[in-house]
């Protein structure tokens, strides 16, 4: 009967002390240090009431009052936050991209710098996280977030999109993924993410190219990556650039005239995105407008207003012929960003093709 109470305590006792060593070693294990770039939007956003789910105040609550608002953040990954400007990101511009590109790639090269996330406004943040995707020159995370709903909404999103991208900005799985959007539990590339509703929290989508993976359970689970160049594979350097070139997007729809597109060149564009219908169709009264336009100087790129597809070379316009670029699968507004990066290095159209084949 004793000798069997002491196998009893012993188990207890071994069990107890393998528990105990078990949390120490998970506690010795080395959280990620992470860089919070705050850049206003939604996520920092307040509304009258918890009911308050549109009409609110975008980019009205500090980056720090954003991570005290989530103490959990602390159990995976160090933290550290930096408000790099307070905007809805209906406001961004080419001058705020430059400044956040290169403090992203200025902290980065940091040794103490593992990843970076960066809460944003959703309107802008596909073309944002774009623009990062082709100038980051490092293969550590970096991760975009928001939310669909003000902090002060009942059911806000912001607190566990951001907990959830912070944890994927820590993990090592993340590591050489290109940039990355972190909304509603998934994780969608840079490169083919859209918002695809006006306020619902799932706006987020890569509808036919697929998201690369899901958040749950505190864990990162991917399943595909993009096979197009990214971050250390980019042949564009922002280092030296103080602006970007001009470039402007036209929007195609029946009825269409040239007075905008005339006037986007009348002020110096240096590009023009010509988001047509379909297959990037070009109106028979258009059609002028943009060969004038190639005449001067002015790199035409078709694109469509469908969202999804191949934008077929040579298929509603002879763009060997017009000498004209087209925009593989990138929607009007992506199109815009590469189009810009690519004048900073070459006016030549084949080259530039050949930058929309690759990333
Ligand atoms: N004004 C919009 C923006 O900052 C709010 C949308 C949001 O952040 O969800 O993008």
């Amino acid at each position: 009967m004793l000798r069997k109470k002491f196998t009893h305590y012993f188990i207890a006792l071994f069990g107890a002390l393998f528990l105990l060593s078990a949390q120490a070693e998970q506690a010795a294990v080395k959280l990620g240090n992470v860089t919070i770039l705050a850049t206003g939007g939604t996520i920092a956003g307040s509304g009258a009431t918890s009911t308050t789910t549109v009409g609110y105040t975008a980019a009205t609550v500090g980056v720090q009052q954003l991570i005290a608002a989530v103490p959990e953040l602390a159990k995976v990954a160090n933290v550290k936050g930096e408000q790099v400007f307070q905007i809805a990101s209906e406001s961004m511009t080419n001058e705020h991209w430059l400044t956040l590109g290169k403090r992203v790639n200025a902290l980065l090269a940091q040794n103490d710098v593992d990843g970076i996330v960066i809460t944003h406004g959703t309107d802008t943040m596909e073309e944002t996280a774009y623009f990062l995707n082709l100038v980051v020159k490092s293969k550590k995370p970096v991760v975009l977030v928001g939310a669909m709903r003000p902090s002060t909404a009942l059911s806000a999103d912001g607190p566990i999109n951001l907990y959830n991208a912070v944890l994927l900005a820590a993990s090592q799985e993340a590591v050489g993924k290109g940039v990355m959007v972190a909304m509603a539990d998934q994780i969608h590339s840079a490169r083919d993410v859209s918002k695809t509703n006006t306020s619902t929290p799932d706006a987020f989508k890569t509808s036919e190219l697929g998201m690369i993976g899901y958040i749950q359970g505190n864990k990162p689970f991917f399943y595909r990556v993009s096979t197009r160049k990214h971050t250390t594979e980019t042949e564009f350097d922002i280092a030296n650039l103080q602006s970007l070139p001009q470039v402007d997007i036209v929007y195609g729809y029946a009825n269409m005239n040239t007075v905008a597109l005339d006037a986007f060149v009348a002020n110096g564009a240096k590009g023009i995105i010509h988001a047509g219908t379909g297959d990037g169709s070009v109106a028979a009264k258009v059609k002028p407008g943009l060969v004038a336009a190639r005449k001067k100087g002015t790199l035409i790129v078709r694109a469509s207003r469908v969202g999804q597809g191949i934008l077929a070379r040579n298929g509603e316009a002879n763009d060997d012929e017009l000498d004209f670029v087209v925009s593989d699968t990138l929607n009007a507004q992506k199109a815009r960003i590469l189009l810009m990066l690519a004048l900073t290095k070459t006016n030549d159209s084949k080259a530039i093709q050949r930058m929309f084949y690759t990333y």
